[in-house]
């Protein structure tokens, strides 16, 4: 139901938001909270934002039920290719490792899992490495704020979306055909999974004080809270982790000015990479100490600075025919939406119809990427770059496409020219793809990844 919110009940909303769940809503979100309460509104059959408000001080269901509502439940099955990548040849190997040593016992938390394709995926990952459980002690607890999330993940059935990057083996053998024609996760995945309803803003971490996590994924949770509630919850799953666990942030997040408690580490073949997080108890100075901060002779000439560069290759964006902000608005709601197909296909369409227009291929770009689908969006997160150099996030993305594919060298890069050109904007604007936060954070990220890079595998 649509309904308009004055400035007054959207400032109420907001604040009850914050605080029962720490979720940030800006003025940019207006709409979309009311969507959610027209939603809510039409379901109770209230006509006025100001009875609904007495319900929700009243009815603590109803509040679940907002909660429900306005939470983004995006996900899917093996999310995020190169952490999949990382998380089958390297991090749980080396658990199951430790584990075998320790009792046998893994302990995995999926902190925000929705409606269940990232803890089922990790049992699939698990269970193609440990086919038997007998005599071990496996569990992947998955919690959401969401009960509405969490009863589709306990059902455990699932449409052609949500398995998109399910290869066809992974298909046959973890899934069943289910009655309505989807697919259906099989019991001996299922198994491994236990569900709880759980509140990462408001609540203890979910488990005895005593009790230690190897590895806690909290993947595109925290881009829709405020820095302090992510640095609080940092600190909280710091203390769960055992020492040497890990910890999976998504894409877009960082940890960058918000907990000095992990240490950022490359998993994979050097430029192959994924970049995780992992618990080590040593000084926060020794920590620090661990990038290197060096440039290896071979990096060629200096770079110019970056405002002579974009001055140098600037292309203005140029004015786009009538249409094409729809299709590229399509496009981006298509992403938002996890539909990446057919995102990729809009902004083909925008970019056969503006072919100067940078942000039409940055767009396919970040859908193909979003896919698992590198060496194509290489071409157009390419073209972006060359059409638009400032477009710091497009060099972003390029950095992270190329160091999958073994180029270190263009891959830091790449992340150079993105810490330049993220440097361009001021220093406090925030950025949609970093939920909010600020760009020079990425900024300093990017530096890092860079050095990272260079003292890796020694090139420039
Ligand atoms: C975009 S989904 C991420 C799902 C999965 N981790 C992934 O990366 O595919 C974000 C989830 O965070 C949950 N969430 C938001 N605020 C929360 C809170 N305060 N406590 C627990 N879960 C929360 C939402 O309900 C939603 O299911």
């Amino acid at each position: 139901m649509r309904i308009a919110l004055s400035a007054e009940h959207f400032e109420v909303l907001r604040v009850r938001l914050a605080r029962a769940a720490g979720l940030v809503f800006d003025p940019s979100r207006k709409e979309s909270m009311a969507y959610s309460v027209g939603e809510r509104m039409r379901a109770t059959g209230l006509r006025d934002v100001a009875s609904y408000l007495v319900l929700l001080d009243d009815d603590a269901a109803e509040r679940q039920r907002l909660l429900d509502e306005v939470t983004i439940q995006e996900t899917h099955f093996f999310r995020n290719p190169p952490q999949v990548r990382a998380l089958r040849t390297h991090v749980l190997p080396e658990l199951l490792r430790h584990a075998e040593q320790h009792g046998r016992r893994l302990r995995i938390w999926s902190a925000g899992c929705s409606t269940g394709e990232e803890p089922y995926s990790i049992a699939m990952l698990l269970r193609e490495l440990l086919p038997s459980t007998g005599g071990w002690d496996v569990k992947v607890i998955a919690t959401d704020i969401s009960s509405r999330a969490l009863e589709a993940a306990r059902a455990g059935r699932y449409g052609a979306r949500a398995v998109q990057l399910a290869s066809a083996d992974d298909l046959a053998r973890h899934f069943q055909p289910a009655p309505d024609g989807g697919h259906e996760v099989r019991p001996e995945v299922r198994q491994l999974v236990e569900f709880r309803h759980h509140n990462l803003v408001t609540a203890p971490v979910p488990f005895a004080p005593s009790e230690r996590i190897d590895l806690v994924l909290c993947r595109n949770v925290t881009i829709y809270f405020g820095r302090d509630t992510t640095r609080a919850l940092m600190t909280r799953l710091h203390e769960c982790l055992r020492d040497g666990g890990y910890l999976f942030l998504g894409h877009s997040e960082t940890l960058w000015q918000v907990s000095e408690d992990f240490r950022l580490v490359a998993l994979g073949t050097g430029e192959t990479a994924a970049f995780v997080y992992r618990r080590l108890d040593e000084p926060a100075a020794e920590r620090r100490a661990v990038l290197p901060d060096r440039r290896t002779e071979d990096e060629g000439p200096p770079r110019p600075a970056p405002e002579q560069r974009v001055k140098a290759r600037r292309a203005v964006e140029p004015a786009a025919p009538v249409g094409i902000e729809d299709v590229l608005a399509q496009a981006r709601a298509a992403l938002g939406a996890g539909r990446y197909a057919a995102a990729a296909e809009l902004a083909a369409q925008a970019s056969a119809a503006a072919p100067l227009r940078a942000e039409a291929f940055y767009l396919r770009g970040l859908a193909l990427v979003d896919a698992g689908r590198d060496a194509d969006a290489l071409v157009d997160l390419r073209k972006a770059v060359y059409l638009l150099p400032e477009m710091g996030f497009a060099h972003f993305l390029l950095a992270g496409v190329l160091g999958r594919l073994g180029h270190p060298s263009a891959a830091a890069r790449e992340y150079a020219a993105a810490a330049d050109t993220l440097g361009l904007q001021p220093g406090d604007a925030t950025a949609e793809e970093l939920g909010g936060r600020s760009v020079s954070e990425l900024a300093q990220l990017c530096r890092q990844l860079e050095r990272r890079l260079v003292g890796d595998v020694g090139v420039g």
